[in-house]
């Protein structure tokens, strides 16, 4: 058996600390008590890894965010809420590979919020995962988040927070590749997102409706409901629906989609209503940077009348691959390429097992606007999930037998409302452990009837079968996905489903590095 290491002993390392940080101030957070079995996140290691990061010639970029109360206005309906910005996501952060950011987060929330860089093999004490990397941000408080950007590609910005990641707390962050031979002669950046928050209930009020279903309220239809073989009840025909209210959610692709009927499905902050538009010209060949910030909406996403090339996924090129659809799970992301017709094109994000879509508007031309719930032919024709996409040659890990293994079981319940790992929830789990320099494998096991897109921090991985680097990879039921990667990023790396309600209450687990 090796080393037993509790999480709460991982976390009595920086109980002395916490009221420190009670007031204003920069990382308060020394961490000093930290297991010393382990890598400490602000350790000499992770500053030496961090060191060899920087760049000849790399600029200092600054930015500033303030997560605070707002009103939104989606295209209507107007909503508050907590964000970054007054309208839609947060501002978009641009840097060049190799250069260091400069964020200072000054919190005007009325609770602690955190940031993470999801997608960026960063430094781990800049990682944003409160009683793991950092202490919470207090509300009031301030923090500033420094760290090198190695690798081009589009990422995101959340808080590591509760289920805050379920307001309008997210941003996009573009780190792109100083050598890019920039193909393309436009960019847009198209944010997918389900939305709850300000309509009568809150992602915190989700949560506890959730945790509370059994009986009463808008979730009689279900009791009986199992997403494992952990609840008291067995599953019958139902299994793989998934209720919130009376709307079943169930994809053919992905099994049970989501756990939450949402009123709202937003692209770039608007409803199918009043949709963003997106203007070009007939024969511009456009990149669009595509971010799934939803909490449990996996979006199938076409363009009316063009085909996209798929070039990248969460950050990391593929080989190109021609497709009428993608889906997108939460936390993914994707840049495809589309060679614009002339008139006026429904972008569409239709709710995968659910009932909506999100829309936007791309005009190259004149035309009348599509009605909001056009459904676009492509949305039904080659549809891929990223996962599933080959690697680019340039990025291919290279052939190597593992020198670790670690199998994660996927589980959960709808009665009691918990999702686990190897059977534990987080607050329960022992550190999955790694040392420095070992190939890891990790092989994610869903005995669920829900799909779960699992992220790693701090590492790209990649997916055995067609070696596509991910961070985020979409596990349907019953199926094993398997993912290797080089543990070279030392630190306390958080392993979870990006479904922020699955992962809020237990599917969740610390990948440590042994000292
Ligand atoms: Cu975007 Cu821990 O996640
Ligand atoms: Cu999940």
């Amino acid at each position: 058996m090796g080393p037993t290491i509790t999480r709460r002993r991982l976390l009595a390392g920086i109980a002395g600390t916490v009221g420190v940080a009670g007031t204003a101030g920069a990382a308060a957070w020394a961490g000093g008590a930290f297991d010393a079995r382990l890598v400490a996140p602000n350790g000499g290691l992770v500053a030496r890894t961090e060191a060899a990061r920087r760049r000849a010639g790399s600029r200092t970029v600054s930015a500033t965010l303030n997560p605070r109360p707002v009103t939104l206005d989606l295209g209507g309906p107007t909503v508050s809420t907590w964000g970054y910005a007054d309208s839609g996501s947060g501002p978009l952060i641009r840097a060049r590979a190799g250069d260091l950011l400069r964020v200072e987060v000054t919190n005007s929330l009325p609770v602690s919020t955190s940031v993470h860089w999801h997608g960026i093999a960063l430094r781990n004490d800049m990682d944003g995962v409160p009683g793991l990397t950092q202490d919470p941000i207090p509300a009031g408080g301030r923090h500033t988040y420094e760290f090198t950007a190695p690798d081009p590609g589009t990422y995101f910005y959340h808080p590591h927070s509760g289920v805050q990641l379920d307001r309008a707390l997210y941003g996009v962050l573009v780190i792109d590749d100083p050598d890019e031979s920039g193909r393309y002669d436009e960019e847009w950046v198209v944010v997918l997102d389900d939305w709850v928050d300000g309509t009568g209930r809150t992602p915190d009020d989700v949560l506890a409706s959730l945790q509370s279903m059994g009986g009463h309220g808008d979730m009689n239809g279900r009791s009986g409901m199992n997403h494992g073989d952990m609840g008291g009840m067995p599953m019958g025909d139902m299994s793989g629906m998934t209720m919130d209210g009376m709307e079943t959610m169930v994809s053919p692709l992905l099994g049970g989609a989501g756990d939450v009927a949402y009123p709202h499905y937003l692209i770039n902050g608007r409803i199918p209503a009043a949709p963003a538009t997106m203007t070009g010209r007939p024969g511009q060949r456009v990149r669009i940077r595509l971010v799934n910030a939803a909490s449990d909406t996996g979006f199938r996403v076409a363009l009316g009348g063009h085909r996209l090339t798929v070039t990248h996924t969460d950050g990391f090129p593929v080989a190109p691959t021609v497709t009428d659809a993608l889906v997108l799970g939460m936390g993914e992301r994707a840049d495809v390429t589309v060679d614009l017709g002339d008139g006026v094109f429904p972008l569409v994000a239709a709710a995968e097992g659910k009932a909506g879509q999100a829309l936007a508007l791309v005009r190259t031309g004149p035309g009348g606007t599509p009605p909001s719930a056009v459904r676009p032919a492509e949305l039904d024709r080659r549809v891929l999930v990223t996962g599933a996409l080959d690697g680019a040659d340039a990025v291919t890990l290279d052939r190597r037998k593992p020198d670790r293994v670690h199998r994660l079981v996927l589980g959960g319940a709808m009665m009691p409302y918990r999702w686990t790992i190897n059977g534990a929830t987080f607050d329960k789990s022992e550190p999955l452990l790694v040392r420095q320099g070992e190939r890891v494998r990790l092989e994610f096991a869903n005995q669920t009837t829900m799909f779960h897109p699992m992220h790693l921090h701090g590492h790209t991985f990649a997916v055995i079968g067609g070696g596509a680097r991910k961070d985020t990879v979409i596990v349907t039921p019953n199926q094993t996905v398997t993912v290797d990667f080089d543990a070279d990023n030392p630190g306390q790396w958080m392993t979870h489903c990006h479904n922020i309600y699955h992962a809020e209450t237990g599917m969740m687990i610390n990948l440590a590095y042994e000292a």
